[in-house]
């Protein structure tokens, strides 16, 4: 069960030694949304206590999918002012826990690194893991005093006159960061420009079909579902006719700990765009990847690009650099 240290500075929640459950987060959240509510800045600090595995804790699964909703609403409904009060989220693991997963300078940057995009994308303020709560507070005392962050969420174009869009669901900002990585390699490519547009800011998917061309990205959650942002939009697709698009997905997942729902949410995604007369391109080998079954598996082709960039992080950019090469030749589209 989650517990709470409150005082005028300092939100600080600890995890406990059993999987959280969704009334953890519930509570979490509305003390953090109850502070928002005030005008005081203050610091989050999330403490993570080694786990205690005794067989009626279960695997924490049977929560999973509330506590991804739960995030995500807050995400929505709060970066704004969670970006102007908070200005940091710091992470607190202990000893047992930096030994096991983060044993050397590589892993332990690899962490950070995912720490600061997590908090960044949800909050639009800068994250960071530390040792000791007091190092965690000393940080977040120094980040009190520094102007709020550029958050990535762009504005969306109403019309477009681009040909290309590029739209992406992402919950803790790993799709965004690969969005992010499609845009560079676009451009290196000497492309049109193209901006990465979060589907969360979409109320209307009728946008889409300014595009003839459409790159389309979402990760897999709850085994073997669509991203939160794309299931809440995904059934105005059964009323858009996607004929003559080309449309290429993306998608993110985790090969070892959802080995038998591997980025299902490209098959998902991509069935359905079919099954609406879109055509899609930038199928991808599934050479070079362990899992067993995956939706988006047509043969032995996925239906677009596969990222894991939990196991295979050092892969991540080259897989997207020679992907964009290949829709960019499949789109037939040239340089500006
Ligand atoms: C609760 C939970 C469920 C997940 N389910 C799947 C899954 O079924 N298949 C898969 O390939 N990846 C799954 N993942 C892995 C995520 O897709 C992966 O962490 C991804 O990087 C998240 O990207 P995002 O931050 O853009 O949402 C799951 C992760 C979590 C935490």
């Amino acid at each position: 069960m989650f517990r709470f240290e409150e005082d005028t500075q300092f939100l600080v929640v600890y995890t406990g030694s059993r999987h959280a459950t969704s009334d953890d987060y519930r509570d979490f959240i509305a003390r953090w949304s109850a502070r928002l509510a005030q005008t005081e800045h203050f610091g989050v600090i999330m403490v993570s206590e080694p786990h205690l595995h005794t067989e009626e804790d279960g695997d924490g699964r049977e929560h999973e999918a509330e506590i991804t909703r739960l995030i995500n609403d807050f995400r929505r409904d709060y970066r704004e002012q969670t970006t102007r009060l908070n200005l940091g989220f710091g992470r607190v693991y202990a000893a047992e826990i930096i030994e096991n997963y983060f044993p050397d300078v590589t892993t332990w940057e690899q962490a950070q690194a995912g720490l600061d995009r997590y908090a960044r994308y949800n909050w639009a303020i800068p994250g960071r893991g530390f040792a000791h709560l007091l190092e965690a507070k000393a940080w977040l005392r120094e980040q009190i005093s520094q102007t709020p962050v550029a958050t990535t969420t762009e504005t969306i174009p109403l019309k477009s006159s681009q040909r290309v869009g590029l739209f992406y669901g992402s919950s803790t900002g790993v799709t965004e960061m690969v969005a992010y990585q499609i845009r560079d390699a676009w451009a290196v490519l000497g492309m049109e420009p193209i901006t990465p547009i979060n589907i969360g800011e979409v109320k209307d998917l009728a946008v889409l079909l300014n595009y003839d061309c459409l790159i389309l990205g979402t990760s897999t959650w709850n085994i073997g579902q669509l991203q939160d942002d794309w299931e809440i939009v995904f059934t105005q697709i059964d009323s858009l006719d996607f004929s003559g698009k080309q449309i290429a997905l993306f998608g993110i997942g985790d090969q070892y700990a959802y080995p038998d729902n591997f980025i299902d949410a490209v098959g998902i995604l991509g069935e359905k765009l079919v099954e609406r007369g879109g055509g899609l391109i930038g199928f991808w080998d599934s050479d070079g990847y362990e899992f067993s079954e995956s939706a988006a598996l047509v043969e032995d082709r996925f239906m677009g690009l596969a990222i894991d960039d939990s196991r295979q992080p050092e892969r991540t950019k080259a897989r997207t650099q020679q992907w964009v090469a290949q829709i960019v030749q499949e789109f037939a589209l040239q340089p500006a």
